[in-house]
């Protein structure tokens, strides 16, 4: 079966096809950060106007290198939650533009499912159910995958994405938007133990997040030093910053592995590409004997084909909606079937 999967719920604009959830025959995308850089962040207005420019191209593109038609394509899946809501809707229209004039259904997939479905992709025999860390721009979720569509949020960040912070402490330390790539790279020339910066202290939930603390640590840091007159070193802080964040993912995953009793571990979304994430989580599922799932690195960031893999599945369990399909701003993992069945059934 033969998904196109079409996402457009940030700064790329991305098309895929993808065979029984797991065979990529191609996979477009059309970044938009050079512009964004100009702004230090992504501006929305910009977003969706180049989303609407792109799409179009961006599709045919990826039909195209497929060696596809559109008879050939069994269903039409597209990102309708979470996201910018300019940017979702020109993906949303489109789609249902598609679906009504070529008569293919027509599969709503939620952004962070199709994060976890990139693990499919690159590890054809990964079978739920497996505890699932995403980590995003937007989101840090720990999340039980129980099904391929069904979802239980166990953990989440209370304040800053992880992806957040990595962009805000990398503003400060003077690297380009988005930041966390930059960090990663002046992480692997610095030392890691230069810098001790603060973990989290929460109450409640003990498998949540903050990053709001440590952001503004390192950047106090950073600006203290400045008025001081000194000048810290880069490299160290950068890689003392992605330790913390790393020890702080990896120790609560850990946690709620051995508490809920998973074994089967994966990684997902923009960050999951860090490598000082990867090796630690990675070092930590070895000493447990735990099974380690990750996105190849083409597949961490915001991409077409997560969303078609995902809507294979998606489509397998009957979720298909109608014209009346809206895009939503947020939308909890865990609540989405209660929507997408109703629009089923209207
Ligand atoms: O999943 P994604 O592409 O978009 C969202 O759904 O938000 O994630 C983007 C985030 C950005 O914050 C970006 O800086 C971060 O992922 N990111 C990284 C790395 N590559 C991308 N963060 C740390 N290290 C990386 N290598
Ligand atoms: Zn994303």
């Amino acid at each position: 079966m033969k998904i196109l999967g079409i996402e457009s719920s940030c700064d790329e604009t991305a098309a895929a096809v993808v065979e029984d959830g797991v065979t990529v025959l191609s996979n477009v995308v059309a970044s938009q950060i050079d512009e964004h850089k100009l702004y230090g962040g992504v501006v929305p207005e910009i977003a969706s106007r180049r989303h609407a420019e792109n799409i179009c191209g961006v599709v045919s593109e990826a039909l195209e290198s497929a060696g596809v038609t559109m008879d050939d394509i069994d269903a039409v899946a597209v990102t309708y939650a979470p996201g910018l809501i300019g940017a979702l809707l020109v993906g949303v229209s489109y789609a249902k533009g598609l679906s009504f004039a070529t008569g293919k259904p027509l599969v709503p997939v939620h952004h962070l499912a199709g994060h976890i479905a990139a693990n499919y992709i690159s590890h054809p025999e990964l079978e739920p159910p497996y505890l699932c860390l995403v980590i995003s721009g937007g989101h840090s979720h720990i999340i039980e995958v129980k099904t391929h569509t069904e979802f239980h949020v166990v953990g989440r960040t209370r304040d800053d994405a992880a992806g957040e912070c990595f962009d805000k402490v990398a503003r400060t330390l003077g690297f380009p938007y988005p930041g966390g790539k930059e960090i990663d790279r002046a992480a692997q020339l610095g030392n890691k133990n230069a810098f001790k910066l603060p973990h989290p202290k929460l109450t409640g939930c003990e498998y949540d997040y903050s990053f709001s603390g440590l952001k503004t640590a390192v950047i106090n840091l950073w600006h203290n030093a400045e008025q001081r007159g000194e000048e810290l070193d880069v490299n160290d802080l950068a890689a003392s910053f992605q330790k913390t964040v790393s020890d702080i993912l990896s120790e609560k995953l850990m946690l709620a592995a051995e508490n809920l009793g998973y074994k089967k571990i994966a990684v997902a979304g923009g960050v999951s590409a860090n490598t000082g994430v990867r090796d630690k989580i990675a070092h930590e599922c070895k000493k447990r004997g735990y099974e380690l799932y990750m996105p190849k690195f083409t597949y961490c960031g915001d991409n077409g084909a997560m969303i078609a893999s995902q809507g294979y599945f998606d489509f397998k369990a009957g979720k298909v909606a109608g014209a009346d399909l809206n895009a939503l701003a947020t939308l909890p993992i865990d609540q989405m079937y209660n929507v997408q069945c109703t629009m089923y059934n209207g």
